[in-house]
């Protein structure tokens, strides 16, 4: 049979080398950030039951990953701490102790592996006995301003640690022009600010909250992370962070708000990170675990999705497998 089809778009997968010559997008290992979680102690190693492969390390093992993830190739890394709750309070006091777990910690990565992009994170909830990013006042509101108070101060610690991009995930009102002001007014102009513009009050961080022990005694995080129905807010959120002086901005979580990402990325005039989180994370290992899926294939997959989605840097806790998968392909 003749039949003469003017456009068979097959033709651009014929082979590896043309699929290669129109490949639109490309993952690279420079576009991942690795989160780690801190504790104290020495020589300390605990696996986090919701997140196999992923653990809490002490800060001697923990400087050993940096400058692992490092000789990956990998630019950067987020730091979490896991306090004990005798350190935690209703003011966070212990997010600005410059002696405190984190500080040391960051001191000690700085020292180790200078070259490797510090990211921190700016909210109370890791140490706030409440168990929320913000200060809850009697009536139990999250109180906004006096919230900002403690986020400058705990930035300014993070920064005095060598911190040098400060990714505030509170989604308190007008944090970013706040916490902007506190750094450059105490030498801190060349501290970038990453921040979490489109956070959403999501049921994926459910492990992360395990991780560090973080979830909310009472009530949730609907008065200020945002509503998983609602996009055109995203973009209301992109238009205050970018005025108040944002450096990158942030969508997270990352695969159920892939439309959001493309929104926000269309609009943005500042690079777009995306945040794979931890359920995303334990929902694929669990299905790698058991067979069910390839996990090394899913999880490249959908790491190249965010990037389709105009992410241009990714948060994710398979940083470190896709990084070591990338180098040997
Ligand atoms: C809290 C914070 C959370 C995450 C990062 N920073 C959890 C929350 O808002 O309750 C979640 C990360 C993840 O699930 O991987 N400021």
């Amino acid at each position: 049979m003749n039949f003469n089809l003017i456009r068979r778009p097959r033709r651009n997968r014929i082979n590896k080398s043309v699929r290669a010559l129109v490949s639109e997008n490309q993952l690279r290992v420079s576009d991942l950030i690795m989160p780690l979680f801190v504790i104290e102690g020495e020589n300390k190693k605990q696996e986090i039951s919701s997140m196999p492969g992923i653990f809490r390390f002490s800060r001697d093992l923990l400087v050993r990953e940096c400058e692992k993830l490092y000789k990956l190739g990998v630019p950067a890394v987020v730091l979490f701490p896991a306090l004990n709750d005798s350190l935690k309070d209703k003011t966070a006091t212990e997010s600005y102790n410059d002696l405190g777990l984190y500080q040391r910690t960051l001191k000690d990565i700085k020292k180790a592996v200078p070259e490797l992009t510090l990211m921190t994170d700016v909210a109370m909830d890791p140490y706030s006995s409440d168990g929320h990013d913000g200060y809850v006042n009697d009536k139990g509101e999250i109180e906004n301003d006096r919230t900002l108070e403690i986020l400058a101060k705990m930035s300014l610690s993070q920064a005095q640690a060598g911190a040098d991009i400060i990714a505030p995930s509170d989604m308190m009102d007008g944090r970013v022009a706040y916490l902007r002001e506190a750094l450059d007014q105490n030498g801190f102009e060349n501290v970038g600010i990453l921040s979490y513009t489109a956070k959403y009050a999501s049921s994926y961080y459910g492990p992360f909250r395990e991780a560090l022990e973080s979830a909310p005694k009472q009530g949730d995080k609907k008065t200020y992370q945002m509503d998983p129905a609602n996009v055109r807010e995203a973009l209301l959120e992109t238009q205050e962070d970018i005025e108040e002086g944002a450096d990158m901005i942030m969508v997270k979580p990352g695969l159920p708000y892939l439309d959001v990402v493309r929104a926000v990325s269309e609009v943005s005039l500042v690079p777009v990170a995306v945040y794979n989180v931890s359920g995303e994370y334990s929902m694929a290992k669990a299905a790698g675990l058991n067979g069910w899926i390839d996990y090394q294939k899913v999880v490249l997959e959908t790491l190249l999705s965010f990037k389709r989605a105009g992410a241009d840097m990714i948060l994710s806790y398979h940083t470190a497998e896709a990084a070591k998968w990338l180098k040997e392909n």
